[in-house]
């Protein structure tokens, strides 16, 4: 165990402005302010020792002041080198929570940063708890600190990455604790990854270009959640947009939502923006490079920066590489210009501010609500994934409505019986798909 180290961020004089801001973000995040009002009195994390990896924004400022407020001792780390938003970093240092992270770190301090959330004070405590976002910080502890694991109630995951993980993991016979898949929950991937994509890939691609978007062609790889609210996103913007898939039902709804959809190799020689969403590798690759039309655009608002094959373009154009500004370079191939955003890192959390506060409640509530059950249940869960129980899911919906003043009919018992459920929920079977 390494010596205590209390916070690093990039500049501690930010903690106002940050607070500031998460101030306004708990006034867009009902769900997260009604879990503190439920939970806040009784405390039911208690003694909970939560290391957190998930990028640290003003939202998750809000989600870590919420498990603090339940009782949870809290450590942070930042799941992304460029998504920290450092006057977020500097209140939650300036608040006594210990967290790691500031944008533009190194491969190696970003390890350094999760490794310092495992232990918990002057003392050492090791973590009880994991909160992860992608799955660097549970396989830091399988793989490095397997020593811990037995002190470890269970992890909740935030993202399909991290989750297409667990589940491998899960069939490997290697995942060692009770996990609970956030993503599935429908108020999470369903919103977040759709509507919260919907808002901020277009104000990532104008932050960073200040491009006129109307009247391009852009191209959208994957019409998974992520990519449905990205194409959408540009298609607002006034893009024509094409979309590629491999899933024939995926590509199905892309046509009927109206899109053109076609492979990579033609979209390379069309599109003048390219952003992939698949949480798949080497979607763009050399050839697709080589193809692109001058001044084209490309990035990836999926999870890992391998979707887009930066490995090559390193290895190979690197000398051509110059900075624009910070998280935007042009690469000159064949006599070509090509702009990447990010470094190939989800670009709306490399470019831009990440989603909106509103949708990031919801998923934050299903966070939340995993911890708890995860905590509170010792024994009740064996070391497999579960998603958490519709009832709940239905829960973090109703929170949020209020806010977007919705207001929802109720059923009479006849009506419930007729389409064989309760008054009270949940209102849907398991298979339903939304
Ligand atoms: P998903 O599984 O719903 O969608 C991915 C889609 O990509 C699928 O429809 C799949 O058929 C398609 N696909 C796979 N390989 C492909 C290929 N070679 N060419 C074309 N399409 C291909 O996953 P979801 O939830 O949309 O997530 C995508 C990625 O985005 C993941 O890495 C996830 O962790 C990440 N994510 C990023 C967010 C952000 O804010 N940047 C928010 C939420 C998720």
């Amino acid at each position: 165990t390494s010596a205590y180290v209390p916070y690093k961020v990039k500049d501690i004089a930010l903690a106002d402005w940050g607070r500031k801001e998460i101030r306004l973000a708990e006034a867009e995040m009902p769900g997260l302010m009604a879990l503190r009002r439920e939970f806040g009195p009784s405390k039911p994390l208690q003694g909970a020792r939560i290391a957190g990896c998930l990028h640290m924004t003003i939202q998750t400022a809000v989600l870590i002041e919420t498990l603090a407020e339940l009782g949870a001792d809290v450590t942070w780390s930042s799941c992304n080198i460029f998504s920290t938003q450092d006057h977020a970093a500097a209140a939650i240092a300036a608040a006594g929570i210990p967290v790691y992270a500031w944008k533009g770190m190194t491969e190696e301090e970003f390890n350094w940063c999760i490794e310092q959330t495992l232990f918990f004070g002057e003392d050492r405590q090791p973590l009880n708890m994991i909160l992860d976002d992608g799955g660097d910080l549970t396989n830091m502890v399988f793989d490095n600190y397997p020593e811990l694991i037995s002190g470890i109630k269970g992890l909740s995951e935030e993202t399909t990455t991290g989750v297409h993980r667990l589940y491998e993991r899960m069939k490997n016979g290697t995942l060692h604790l009770p996990a609970i898949n956030v993503n599935d929950s429908v108020t999470k991937s369903k919103f977040d990854n759709k509507y919260g994509c919907r808002e901020s890939l277009v104000d990532a691609i104008r932050r960073a270009t200040d491009l006129m978007l109307a009247g391009k062609v852009a191209v959208v790889a994957g019409y998974g959640d992520v990519g449905k609210g990205s194409a959408e996103s540009l298609r607002g913007a006034g893009c024509r947009v094409l979309v590629t898939e491999i899933d024939p039902i995926c590509a199905l709804q892309a046509a009927m939502d109206g899109y053109e959809v076609v492979t990579m190799d033609e979209a390379a020689e069309r599109a003048n923006i390219f952003v992939t969403a698949t949480g798949n590798v080497r979607i763009i690759t050399d050839r697709h490079f080589r193809k692109m039309r001058d001044k084209a655009v490309v990035c990836n608002i999926g999870h890992f920066d391998n979707e887009i094959d930066m490995a090559w373009l390193n290895t190979n154009y690197g000398h051509s590489k110059s900075s624009i500004k910070p998280q935007v370079d042009m690469y000159e191939i064949d006599g070509k210009e090509i702009i990447v955003l990010a470094e190939g890192r989800l670009v709306n959390l490399g470019c831009a501010m990440g989603h909106p506060s509103f949708v990031m409640s919801c998923s934050f509530s299903n966070q939340t609500l995993a911890q708890l059950e995860l905590w509170n249940n010792p024994g009740k869960y064996e070391n497999k994934v579960y998603v958490l129980p519709k009832q709940l899911d239905e829960k973090v919906a109703a929170l949020h409505l209020a806010h977007v003043g919705a207001k929802l009919d109720t059923m009479d018992e006849e009506q419930a019986a007729y389409i064989g459920v309760t008054k009270e929920g949940p209102f849907k079977s398991e298979w339903y798909r939304y």
